[in-house]
């Protein structure tokens, strides 16, 4: 039984786990942590705090629109629930925010993170976006999840969206935004940006959560050396990802 709507791990083979010796998070999979059986209540939500619940909605868009990016459209099962989950987060997280105690919102939120994200996250995998994300949470272990990814959003869409144009197009689409042929990918960085102001986290300060700028090396490190990239679809380098920390840096 879930008492947050984020994770996806109530339908998906996933678990995560931090070692606090080495400053590691990392995610392992097997057949054999796949729920027989989830309960998913949305009515249990209602009372999560506002940051949880503004951390987890992120999370769970993260989810869907990284697994629709890795996909690449070769599974279409997965591009149905990605793409809902995509849509859902997008239309109902800035309501649950405003009404936290709507059940039909809650509902929607839940259906979007514990169903359509885990289902997405079983059959495919999400992006490096993540692997930053998930070692800042490592290094840092008051790092909420979605805050992690939260904080280096913008700047990493930003970096990658025209590698992928088709796709961060059409997740742009999805969440309302309308392509423009000047500027490939960018109607995902345009909605996403969007969605941050919306829920009021665009400003999110790593600083406030521990993160130091002198160990962005050894994060950079890991992210890309230790803990690896090799699920993305595009090559980002070490450069690449040294740029989207000192641009996400508040
Ligand atoms: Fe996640």
């Amino acid at each position: 039984m879930t008492t947050t709507c984020g994770t996806g791990t109530e339908c998906d083979q996933y678990c995560v786990i931090t070692n606090q010796d080495t400053n590691e998070k990392l995610d392992f999979t097997s057949e054999a942590i796949f729920p027989t059986l989830s309960i998913i209540d949305p009515e249990l939500m209602c009372s999560l705090p506002r940051t949880l619940t503004i951390y987890q909605g992120f999370d769970a868009l993260f989810h869907n629109a990284e697994c629709y990016v890795t996909n690449g459209h070769r599974n279409r099962m997965l591009d149905l629930y990605a793409a809902d989950g995509v849509r859902t987060v997008a239309r109902y997280l800035p309501y649950v925010i405003s009404v936290p105690g709507d059940l039909e919102a809650r509902t929607n939120m839940a259906y979007a993170a514990d169903i359509l994200g885990g289902y997405s996250m079983a059959l495919d995998s999400v992006t490096s976006h993540h692997i930053l994300g998930q070692t800042l949470g490592g290094f840092y272990n008051k790092f909420p999840h979605g805050a992690a990814l939260i904080a280096v959003a913008e700047a990493y869409y930003k970096k990658v969206c025209s590698l992928l144009p088709q796709e961060f197009d059409e997740l742009g689409e999805l969440m309302g935004e309308q392509r423009n042929a000047d500027k490939p990918g960018y109607a995902y960085v345009k909605a996403l940006i969007r969605l941050l102001e919306e829920t009021g986290v665009r400003e999110l300060k790593m600083s406030e959560f521990g993160v130091r700028k002198e160990d962005f090396v050894k994060i950079v490190d890991m992210t890309v050396n230790q803990v690896g990239i090799n699920i993305d679809r595009y090559k980002l380098t070490e450069a690449d990802f040294m740029e989207i920390l000192e641009q996400s840096w508040r």
